[in-house]
């Protein structure tokens, strides 16, 4: 398959354009930056905010993935990451529609909900599924909810196109990442982010799969590891946290607070800590 990569060189879009490139697929680099310009095949530099670049960067391929964008709310000003984000995702969609390409797999947030980002987030129920309501406060977490609605209004008038949004977890490479980003940005980033994270493994896995994966119009999938990066039980968790939530299914041990069954379903994923979780857990 002949796979576009935007935003290859991101964090996450280095790692899956050498994981594109080892499963012999042919991957054309996107990016502003051309500083990962040797890891694709094809590279091409475009600001994809500009239409028209986006089009021309886009001829030819299969699949686009696309993981450019800001990463975040800070410390940029929320306007700057919201109106980025939204104008890639949509410059993105509208040119797949326009080239008759047939799958987009973009990176969306588990933030799309409001959460990492959020003065206080809330939850109506555990563990949180793909129903949960988008209580978004930042212009970051806006930006991904509304690049999911993008992705349905354009699959719904463009029958040959679908697309897969992935709502990524903080991406690590090892555990122990954590406790930096613990020391870093406080409590608060486990604690809102539901104490979630996925590994590089997870998502080059979940990408890899959706490229490919049978799907008609769009859905939306939860990439989060099975299991939360803390040395403590996630009901003892959730009644210091988040007292008054309900759970609407079972969860022992540190088990997720986010339900990641349609992803197992949709794209037959396996979490990469699945069967190896890590040692290296964050205390609260
Ligand atoms: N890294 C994470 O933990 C994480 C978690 C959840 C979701 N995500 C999402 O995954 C995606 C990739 O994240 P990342 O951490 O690799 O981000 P990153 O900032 O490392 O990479 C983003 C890339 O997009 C490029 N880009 C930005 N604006 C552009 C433009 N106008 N035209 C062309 N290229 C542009 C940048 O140059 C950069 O190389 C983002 O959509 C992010 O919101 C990341």
């Amino acid at each position: 398959m002949k796979i576009a990569v935007a935003g290859a060189s991101g964090g996450v879009g280095k790692i899956v354009t050498n994981a594109l490139r080892r499963s012999r697929h042919q991957v054309r680099g996107i990016d502003r930056n051309s500083s990962a310009e040797e890891t694709a095949h094809e590279w091409v530099t475009a600001d994809l905010t500009e239409h028209d670049q986006t089009l021309e960067a886009l001829k030819g391929v299969d699949v686009i993935v696309n993981l450019a964008g800001l990463n975040g709310p800070i410390p940029l000003p929320e306007w700057e990451a919201h109106n980025t984000n939204v104008v890639i995702s949509y410059n993105v969609l509208s040119a797949a529609a326009k080239l008759g390409i047939h799958r987009v797999v973009q990176a969306s947030s588990v933030n799309a909900i409001g959460l990492a980002w959020s003065r206080s987030p809330s939850f109506d129920y555990f563990p949180v599924d793909l129903q949960h309501r988008s209580r978004t406060e930042d212009g970051y977490s806006l930006s991904k909810l509304i690049q999911e609605l993008q992705a349905d209004s354009v699959t719904r008038r463009h029958d040959g196109l679908s697309v897969i949004s992935l709502r990524l977890h903080a991406v690590l490479n090892h555990a122990a990442q954590a406790q930096i980003a613990l020391e870093r940005l406080g409590p608060s980033w486990a604690i809102n982010g539901l104490f979630g994270y996925c590994t590089e493994e997870s998502v080059v896995d979940a990408i890899e799969r959706a490229c490919s994966a049978s799907v008609i119009g769009h859905e939306v999938l939860w990439v989060v590891e099975p299991e939360t990066l803390v040395d403590e039980d996630s009901r003892t968790l959730a009644a210091r946290f988040y007292p008054d939530v309900p759970f609407v299914a079972p969860m022992s041990g540190r088990a997720s607070f986010f339900d990641t069954s349609r992803t197992r379903e949709i794209l037959g994923w396996t979490p990469s800590t699945e069967d190896a979780p890590p040692t290296d857990l964050i205390t609260l």
